[in-house]
């Protein structure tokens, strides 16, 4: 094994030949997010009887799968000629998946079980849209124009048919963006109900961390580095190379309820009492970050910053006076410096959203109540260890963190029945309402994947 878990436990300095034969076994996506706009999300059932023809089929993909070291090289190439990379292609397995073809799956409970045995709050799987129920395998291709898009994945499918492979159900996904800035050429990404989403990730690689001190100076408030081996990589059981790894992939369909989250932020501003401009502040209280992402706890009011902060954290405001301990982005990240176990929960998240994306934010008039959300997706090691603490322990539970939290995740929180607790001042203790702010997402549907590394796939 040339790549040691020393050099897996802090940022990757991708550019080192010795990590090329790694990062050509390893699927891209993983250590730094594909960018691309546009992605069509195709999911998959074998059948048993056409397993021979099955395993031919996921070789050729294996041999289009986009790699680590070519996403890398490609988006340098962007960055320095402006030269746009290729479509990508991302190839993902589920334990049933597994074990169809007859393969000993990577280990993990929850992987095993599938995301419906698990405590998380969900709807049940009889409920979930129907191409979520009982899916072998996850395609995913990406691009920045909607048509090379589906001309790539017409090509890449078009003997699934005949191979014993029904592709059940198809999500696409399609990103919103602001208006382009210096920093952000190509927009911020933003999320349905109107705020920058995408901002804070665990960093896997030098270069980002280095452009990250480039844009705020170096990490006071809130250090974003972590090793990749620490918080996505695993050893592929089945790779074919002294260096093959993969990652556990949660996909989870959020469809949001813009209309009624919108009109629940005005609900909660009035209940506060915040008039005028300050009406903004109750859905920044939600999140933790305005619309334009400014961080509620530096200021109460957006000051359309840029770069968007993410060098801050809650150390001056322990009883959430200022940003609420339930707002979305405390709650899955409390910051709290230098404490690795609940570092240890994060995860690269690389979720893009799902329906209109022309559609005008802004017409209060036309806010839809469905159709429109996020194709929340993020890499993990452990599955039980991130993506589930997250959910069950941090998001859906009211007194995360020490009892203090004074509620549940106003976002992500799956089957709230209680009030979360608001302070009406900024910064000093007010009166506390209780109001309920959730179930405004609701999951269509999900499950737990692996991206095996391409020896693996090109050789099944
Ligand atoms: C951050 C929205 C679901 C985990 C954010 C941000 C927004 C947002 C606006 C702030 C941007 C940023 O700091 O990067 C949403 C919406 C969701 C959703 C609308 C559902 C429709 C989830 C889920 C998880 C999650 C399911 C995890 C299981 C995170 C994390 C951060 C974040 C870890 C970064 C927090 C930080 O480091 O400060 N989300 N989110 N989100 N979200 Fe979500
Ligand atoms: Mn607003």
């Amino acid at each position: 094994m040339a790549v040691s878990d020393e050099t897996l436990a802090q940022p990757l300095e991708w550019r080192d030949t010795a990590l090329w034969p790694m990062l050509d076994d390893l699927q891209g996506n993983i250590l730094k997010g594909h960018g691309r706009d546009h992605t069509m999300n195709h999911f998959l059932r074998f059948d048993s009887a056409k397993i021979a023809a099955v395993k031919g089929q996921i070789q050729a993909i294996g041999t289009q799968v986009t790699s680590a070291i070519r996403q890398l090289h490609e988006a340098e190439a962007f960055r320095e000629f402006g030269r746009p990379g290729g479509t990508n292609v991302f190839f993902f397995l589920s334990a049933s998946g597994y074990a169809k073809l007859g393969i000993t799956p990577p280990s993990g409970d929850a992987f095993k079980n599938g995301m419906d045995s698990r405590s998380l709050g969900d709807p049940s799987m009889s409920e979930w849209e129907t191409h979520f129920q009982h899916i072998d395998a996850l395609l995913i291709v990406a691009d920045d124009s909607v048509t090379k898009v589906a001309n790539a994945a017409a090509h890449l499918t078009a003997r699934f048919q005949t191979s014993g492979i029904e592709i059940v159900g198809v999500d696409a996904g399609h990103a919103l963006r602001s208006d382009p800035s210096l920093n952000e050429p190509k927009g911020r990404g933003i999320e349905h109900f109107g705020y920058v989403d995408g901002r804070s990730q665990p960093l896997l690689l030098v270069d980002e961390v280095q452009r990250e001190i480039s844009l705020e100076g170096e990490f006071s408030g809130w250090d974003p580095q972590f090793g990749p081996g620490d918080a996505a990589l695993v050893r592929d059981p089945g790779g074919k190379t002294p260096d093959s790894f993969g990652s556990f992939l949660v996909y989870r369909k959020l469809e949001q309820n813009v209309r009624d989250f919108k009109l629940r932020e005005k609900a909660l501003a009035a209940e506060l009492g915040l008039t005028g401009d300050d009406d903004e502040r109750a859905g920044a209280m939600v999140v933790g970050r305005f619309e334009d992402g400014t961080p509620l706890i530096s200021a109460p009011a957006a000051t359309d910053p840029n770069p968007t902060p993410n060098n801050f954290n809650y150390d001056d405001d322990p009883l959430g006076l200022k940003c609420p301990i339930h707002a979305h982005v405390r709650k899955v990240n409390p910051r709290v410096p230098n404490d690795a176990e609940q570092r240890s929960h994060l995860m690269p998240r690389r979720g893009i959203p799902f329906g209109d994306p022309d559609r005008d934010l802004e017409d209060e008039d036309s806010f839809p109540t469905g159709g429109v959300g996020l194709l929340f997706m993020a890499y993990n090691k452990e599955l039980e260890r991130q993506f589930e603490v997250t959910q069950q322990f941090w998001a859906n539970s009211f007194d995360f963190p020490n009892g203090t939290a004074h509620g549940a995740d106003g976002i992500m929180g799956q089957g709230i029945n209680d009030d979360q607790m608001w302070n009406s001042e900024y910064g000093e203790p007010g009166e506390e309402k209780p109001f309920r702010f959730a179930n405004f997402v609701t999951m269509r549907g999900g499950g737990y994947f692996f991206a095996p590394s391409k020896s693996f796939l090109k050789t099944l």
